[in-house]
C-alpha cells in the first residue's frame, strides 16, 4: 500500500527544510494569481459573493463553481507572480533528483509568468501537457455593450488547460540517470503506447466535487494519467507543494505511488485529509486500505505551529 504524508504550512519554508535530490517529481497546480488564495479572498469565496472569485451566472438553475478572475492581476500583481515562482523554482530544482520532472498546471494567459523563472532557475522545459476541458472562462462579448457588438468575443472561449512540462537536468544519458536516480524519462501507457501530450479530460465531476469542496479541485481521471507518467519506473514520491483538496495525492495513492502533500489553509489542509482515501476508491476495483498508510508528520517535523487540532 503506498503511503503519503501531509503536511500543514507553507511549501516554500518546507522545501528549504527538505534534503537535497531527495524527490522524484513534482505535480502541482499553484494559485494563479497570489490574490484568490489571500484570507480576504478566501473569505469571500467562503461568503459566496464579491472578491476577485466569480460566480458564473446560473442560468440553467444549475449551481455552478467559482472561478477566479484572473485577468484583475496588476502589473504589480504580475511582478509578485514572477517573484513568487522564481522563489518556488530555486527550491524545487533543489529537491529533485537529477532528471525528476515537474508538471505544473496554468492557464493561457499566465503561463510565461510561471514557466521562464523555472528555466531561470535551470528547470529545461520539456513540452507541454494539453488538457482539453472546456470551462467557463472567455467567449463573451464586451461589456455593457453586448448588443452593439453582438458578433465579438473578447477572448476566445476556452477549450484547454495548459500544464507545464519541466525536467532537471539528467546526470549524464538518460539510460544513466534511469539506472541512477529512477527518473530521467515519463512512463509509457503500455510497452506500445508512450504518454501523450493531448489528453482529453471533462470539469471534474460533482461525485468528487462533493467528496472535496475545492474550488480548483483536479479530476482524478485527468490526475492519475499525469502521475502515474511522472515516475517512469513506478518508483519514488511524487509531491504535491499546493495540494488544495488532495487530487494529486489521491491519484498517487490510487495509481499505487508514494507521495507527500503540503497545504497552508486549515480548511483545505483538513478537507485533502478526509478526502484523499476516498478520492482514491473512486473507479477502483480494489479498496485502498484505510488507516495505516496514513502517515502523519510528527509535530515537531511540520513546519509551522499548527493553529487547530488536525
Ligand atoms: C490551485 S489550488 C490546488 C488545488 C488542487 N490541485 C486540488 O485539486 O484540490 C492551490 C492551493 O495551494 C494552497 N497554497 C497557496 N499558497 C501556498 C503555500 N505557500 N504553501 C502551501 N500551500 C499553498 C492554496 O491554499 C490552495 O489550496
Amino acid at each position: 500500500m503506498a503511503r503519503y504524508s501531509l503536511y500543514f504550512g507553507d511549501c516554500l519554508l518546507w522545501m528549504d527544510k527538505r534534503g537535497e535530490n531527495s524527490i522524484q517529481a513534482i505535480v502541482t497546480d499553484p494559485p494563479y494569481g497570489l490574490r484568490e488564495y489571500t484570507p480576504e479572498e478566501k473569505e469571500k469565496l467562503r461568503n459566496g459573493h464579491g472578491g476577485v472569485w466569480r460566480i458564473p451566472p446560473s442560468f440553467d438553475g444549475c449551481k455552478r463553481r467559482p472561478l477566479p478572475r484572473c485577468t484583475l492581476l496588476t502589473e504589480s500583481d504580475r511582478e509578485k507572480l514572477r517573484s513568487f515562482f522564481s522563489e518556488f523554482a530555486r527550491r524545487a530544482i533543489r529537491v529533485l533528483v537529477p532528471g525528476g520532472h515537474l508538471f505544473i498546471a496554468t492557464n493561457p494567459l499566465l503561463s510565461h509568468l510561471v514557466y521562464l523563472p523555472l528555466m531561470d532557475a535551470g528547470f529545461e522545459k520539456r513540452g507541454e501537457i494539453i488538457r482539453l476541458v472546456k470551462t467557463l472562462r472567455g467567449g463573451d462579448r464586451p461589456k455593457n455593450a453586448h448588443g452593439e457588438f453582438a458578433h465579438v468575443t473578447v477572448m476566445p472561449r476556452s477549450g484547454w488547460e495548459p500544464w507545464g512540462l519541466f525536467r532537471k537536468p539528467c546526470e549524464g544519458r538518460v539510460q544513466d540517470n534511469l539506472r541512477k536516480w529512477k527518473t530521467g524519462g515519463l512512463r509509457r501507457i503500455s510497452p506500445e503506447k508512450p504518454f501523450e501530450d493531448v489528453v482529453r479530460s471533462a470539469p471534474t465531476r460533482g461525485e468528487e466535487r462533493a467528496i472535496a469542496p475545492h474550488p480548483s479541485l483536479k479530476p482524478q481521471a485527468f490526475m492519475r494519467q499525469l502521475v502515474r507518467a511522472s515516475l517512469p519506473l513506478g518508483v519514488g514520491t511524487v509531491l504535491d507543494p499546493f495540494m488544495g483538496g488532495g487530487s494529486t495525492l489521491a491519484a498517487a495513492l490510487a495509481v499505487g505511488y508514494e507521495s507527500i502533500g503540503i497545504e497552508n489553509d486549515p480548511v483545505f489542509y483538513r478537507m485533502a485529509e478526509r478526502a484523499i482515501p476516498k478520492l482514491a476508491e473512486i473507479g477502483a476495483e480494489t479498496k485502498p486500505v484505510p488507516g495505516p498508510h496514513l502517515r502523519r508528520a510528527p509535530r515537531d517535523e511540520r513546519v509551522l505551529p499548527l493553529p487547530f487540532q488536525p
